[in-house]
C-alpha cells in the first residue's frame, strides 16, 4: 500500500493507476462503516484509495476539531489489511497555503438540519471533498448514508459543477442495538452509549409509522421525538422528515423522504438518518 503525502506524489500515482479507481475519502479514525466503504469501492474498481484528512475548514469554532479521534497508524494498517491500494494523508498546509482562499458553497440545500446547525460546516465539507476529487481524479467515490444530508450536497456539486465522477452511497452499518457507527461514538461513556441507542429506535419509529402506512410527517416527527423524550441523556437539536432530495420539510409524504435527527449526548453530537418509501429502505 502507497503512503503518499503531497499532492506531486498523489499525481505521480495517479498515472500510473491505470483502469478505473475508486475513492473513499475519511477524516480517520476507522471503523466499521469505513470499512464497508472500502469493501464497495475495492470490489467495483481496478483501484482503491482511500484518505485521510481532519479537515479543520469543517468545524466551527466550538466544534471538535481538537478532540476529533485520530489514531493513524491503526487507520494505516486497516486500510491495507483491507487492501487498500494507496492512501493519501496529506498535511494541513498541503491543502490550505498561507494563501488559500477559494471556496465551494453549496446553496439552500445547506440551508437546514446539519447547515443550520453548524454554519460554514458544508461549506468547509465541499470545498475539501472538491480538492480531493481534482486532486486524486477518482471514476467513483463512496460515501455512507449516515451522514445523509452530506451525501446529498456533494453529489449536488458534483452535479452542479460537471466534476468527473459519480458518487455511490453505501448503506450505514449499525452496532447490533442499531447505533450507526461513528468515529464519535468512543467519546460516549457507558451511560451515554446506553442512551444513544434511542437515536435509531426513534428513526424506526419513523419508519414503523411509514410502512403502517403514516403519510402525516408532523405525526412521525412527534413519534420521534417520543422516543427520545424518553432518554434523559440525551439533548434533541433537531428532529426532520423532509424531502430526500431537497430536504426541505413535509407536512405530506408523497415522495421518498428522509427521517433524520442530531442530538447530543454529554459533550459529543450524534447524527443519524433513514430514508423512507425509496429503494434504499430496509423494509420498502
Ligand atoms: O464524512 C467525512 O468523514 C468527511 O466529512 C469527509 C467527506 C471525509 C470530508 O472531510
Amino acid at each position: 500500500m502507497q503512503i503518499l503525502h503531497t499532492i506531486p506524489a498523489v499525481r505521480a500515482a495517479r498515472q500510473e493507476a491505470r483502469g478505473s479507481l475508486g475513492l473513499v475519502p475519511t477524516m480517520g479514525y476507522l471503523h466499521a462503516g469505513h470499512m464497508a466503504l472500502v469493501r464497495a469501492a475495492r470490489d467495483a474498481n481496478d483501484h482503491c484509495w482511500a484518505t485521510v484528512f481532519v479537515n479543520s475548514l469543517q468545524f466551527g469554532q466550538n466544534e471538535d476539531f481538537n478532540t476529533y479521534p485520530r489514531d493513524l497508524p491503526r487507520d494505516l494498517a486497516l486500510f491495507e489489511e483491507a487492501g487498500v491500494d494507496a492512501v493519501f494523508v496529506p498535511e494541513a498546509e498541503t491543502m490550505y497555503t498561507a494563501e488559500f482562499s477559494t471556496y465551494v458553497d453549496v446553496e439552500k440545500l445547506t440551508d437546514r438540519l446539519e447547515g443550520a446547525a453548524r454554519p460554514g460546516h458544508f461549506r468547509g465539507v465541499t470545498t475539501v471533498v472538491c480538492k480531493l476529487l481534482n486532486i486524486v481524479q477518482p471514476h467513483r467515490v463512496y460515501l455512507g448514508r449516515k451522514d445523509a444530508q452530506q451525501l446529498r450536497v456533494i453529489r449536488r456539486m458534483v452535479r452542479d459543477l460537471n466534476i468527473p465522477t459519480t458518487i455511490v452511497p453505501v448503506e450505514t452499518v449499525r452496532e447490533p442495538d442499531g447505533l450507526a457507527h461513528s468515529s464519535r461514538n468512543v467519546h460516549l461513556k457507558p451511560a451515554e452509549r446506553q442512551a444513544a441507542n434511542a437515536l435509531y429506535q426513534a428513526l424506526q419509529a419513523a419508519q414503523q409509522g411509514f410502512v403502517a402506512g403514516e403519510r402525516n410527517a408532523d405525526v412521525l416527527r412527534a413519534a420521534m421525538r417520543a422516543v427520545l423524550a424518553r432518554e434523559p441523556l440525551l439533548d434533541v437539536e433537531y428532529v426532520s422528515v423532509a424531502d430526500d432530495e431537497s430536504l426541505e420539510a413535509l407536512t405530506t409524504i408523497e415522495r421518498p423522504a428522509l427521517a433524520s435527527l442530531a442530538a447530543r449526548i454529554g459533550t459529543t453530537r450524534l447524527i443519524d438518518a433513514i430514508e423512507l418509501g425509496s429503494d434504499s429502505s430496509p423494509s420498502s
